[in-house]
């Protein structure tokens, strides 16, 4: 497993491989890696076989962090991280530096306009557009065909799917599962923030989406009636603080006010120093 710090060696990397017509395939992280990381990394393995060159960038990007967010206490280990690279056969590790991505001068933003307004985007103002800008920045630094992200940030998803059709960059996307604790809090690097007693009471985030799951699938069509239902189970903790709680189209990520097939229902909970979010499709169907 290769080591890339030098933009200049990532981009030569992955054209020397290209040049032997096999594929390469990205997965973007801001490392603390967690099986939710791994899912991924199998997804890509998956996705060019084992001659294609499997890359994982490991890059906490600050202009995706607010000034009062955590971007300084964003939980690192390096160690860990190339363990578990390793154990999944990633062929090289991209670990630009902040002064590689963001040199002296650089002004230049992309922003996807209407998608980063909802959900996530009305109380982190920018964050889309720092995710979006390093997302295309990592894309032509590792140039990849093929780039794989988590559901469980189906907003980040959503954007990445439409910045890379708007802008015609020839990447396919890839949406992977959500990976879930097995009490089925989703994985995420930030549950390292969490005490013993509150990751207790974090169990109510997918307690509350698989009440509104259930409750989609026995009748409930009202998206009022929806977020009532997780707000009870929510706000049963005392330490739990509803940021936004959502039921929207899965496409457009605008509000419904009724579900007629399949919703997206989302949500963003504080709970002491950890912001979690974590969502679900839920559908007006009968579960099999
Ligand atoms: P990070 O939070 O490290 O997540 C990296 C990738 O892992 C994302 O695509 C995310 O959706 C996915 N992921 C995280 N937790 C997951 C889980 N429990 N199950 C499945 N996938 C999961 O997302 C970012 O970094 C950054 O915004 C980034 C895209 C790297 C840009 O800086």
């Amino acid at each position: 497993m290769e080591i890339i710090k030098e933009v200049s060696l990532m981009q030569a990397r992955s054209k020397a491989v290209k040049a032997e017509g096999q594929k390469v395939v990205f997965v973007p992280t801001m490392g603390f890696l967690h099986d939710g990381h791994r899912e991924l990394l199998k997804a890509g393995r998956k996705a060019v076989g084992k001659d294609g060159l499997l890359v994982l960038s490991i890059f906490v990007n600050p202009t995706q962090f607010g000034p009062k967010e955590d971007l300084s206490s964003y939980p690192r280990d390096m160690d860990r991280d190339l363990k578990m690279a390793g154990e999944e056969g990633v062929d090289a590790v991209f670990t630009p530096g902040v002064d590689d991505v963001y040199p002296e001068g650089f002004e230049t933003f992309v922003e996807v306009a209407v998608l980063s307004k909802h959900l996530c985007g009305e109380t982190r103002p920018g964050h889309f557009r720092g995710v979006a800008t390093v997302v295309l920045k990592l894309f032509n630094m590792v140039l990849p065909d093929i780039a794989v992200f988590g559901k469980k940030d189906f907003q980040q998803l959503k954007i990445i799917e439409r910045m890379t059709m708007d802008l015609n960059l020839g990447v396919a996307i890839v949406g992977v599962e959500t990976v879930r604790e097995r009490d089925g809090l989703a994985m995420s690097s930030r549950n390292a923030y969490l005490s013993e007693s509150e990751r207790e009471a974090a169990r109510c985030i997918p307690a509350a989406l698989e009440a509104a799951s259930g409750g989609a699938s026995s009748g409930v069509r009202q998206a009022t009636d929806l977020i009532e239902i997780m707000k009870k189970i929510i706000e049963k903790e005392p330490v739990a603080v509803i940021e936004y709680l959502r039921v929207c189209d899965k496409e457009s990520l605008e509000d419904l006010d009724k579900i007629e097939d399949e919703a997206l229902v989302a949500l963003a909970v504080r709970i002491g120093g950890a912001r979690l979010i974590d969502n679900t499709l839920v559908s007006t169907r009968v579960r099999a």
